[in-house]
């Protein structure tokens, strides 16, 4: 028995990275999993994996950022399945080419992260929630971030669509309560994922370096793995986590705890 037996799940963003661990994760516990993304490749073989492990699985190829791709990828999943349980807003992008101020920023660059990391939220509620009202409930969990906690410079359309993302979430608990819909999310700290290799690759930066360096802003010492993002969301899914919404859980190796005017990992400590 799993534990997302006779449970339907979307992953956006589900063939790769945290999004790619995630659809494993959610068919590993008996969920029939549709994985939604951009790159035809790696979503089949997601769903390759998926099968051959006994496991259920589609590939959807979409365009999260679009409202005809989210009405598609709903569409599919309930033809499918037969129905919708559970949403994981996995998907976001932070092109390395929009690290910039806000003057600088085109913006259509703007336009695309917000649309892709921010409305995509909006898009994928709007076509879920009446299946899920059918079902009796269900369940949202979205990748937000730790830059939608606190920022750095050069990233204006990231931080903002993560602050964005945190804020419907808590709207979307508000307004489906009654409908038995929890809302939440995660905020990853630097997790190794293709996203974060493309960006260090981008820069020229050797990447066993970046991730140990990148690792050192972490009190445990090390940058997470996307199974360790997955299986916090598959606990906020399920109903271990029953009396949560409305709230984010940051899951960051306590990075977020950590003052700017404290040390590296295990200053000042004999
Ligand atoms: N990796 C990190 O350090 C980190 C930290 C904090 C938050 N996050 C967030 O976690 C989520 C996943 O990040 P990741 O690092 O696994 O990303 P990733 O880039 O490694 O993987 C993202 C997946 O989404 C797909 N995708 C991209 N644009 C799409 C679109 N428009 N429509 C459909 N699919 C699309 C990609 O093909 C890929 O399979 C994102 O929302 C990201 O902002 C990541």
């Amino acid at each position: 028995m799993g534990q997302f037996d006779n449970k339907t799940v979307i992953v956006t963003g589900g063939a790769l990275g945290i999004g790619g661990a995630a659809s494993l994760a959610f068919a590993r516990e008996g969920a029939n999993v549709t994985v939604m993304d951009l790159n035809r490749d790696a979503g089949e073989a997601t769903v390759a994996k998926i099968t051959s492990n006994g496991g259920k699985g589609l590939f959807v190829e979409a365009d999260a950022g679009t409202s005809a791709g989210c009405r598609k990828t709903v569409d599919e999943t309930v033809d499918a399945f037969g129905g919708l349980n559970i949403v994981f807003n996995n998907v976001g992008i932070q092109p390395p080419s929009s690290y910039m101020n806000a003057v600088d920023l085109p913006e259509e660059m703007w336009d695309r992260i917000i649309d892709v990391n921010l409305k995509s939220r909006f898009l994928m509620a709007k076509y879920s929630i009446p299946h899920m009202r059918k079902a009796g409930g269900g369940v949202i969990v979205s990748s937000a971030s730790v830059q939608g906690l606190q920022s750095m410079p050069g990233v204006s359309a990231y931080a903002a669509s993560k602050g964005g993302d945190l804020s419907l979430m808590r709207q979307l608990s508000l307004d489906f309560a009654a409908d038995n819909i929890r809302v939440l999310a995660v905020n990853p700290g630097t997790i190794d994922t293709p996203m974060v290799r493309n960006a260090t690759e981008a820069v020229g930066d050797d990447i066993s370096v970046a991730l140990s360096s990148y690792g050192k802003d972490h009190p445990l010492g090390r940058v997470g793995k996307p199974e360790e993002i997955a299986e916090v969301v598959l606990f906020l899914a399920s109903d271990r986590a029953s009396f949560m919404t409305g709230e984010s859980v940051t899951v960051d190796g306590g990075m977020m705890a950590k003052g700017a005017w404290a040390g590296g990992a295990g200053a000042g400590i004999d």
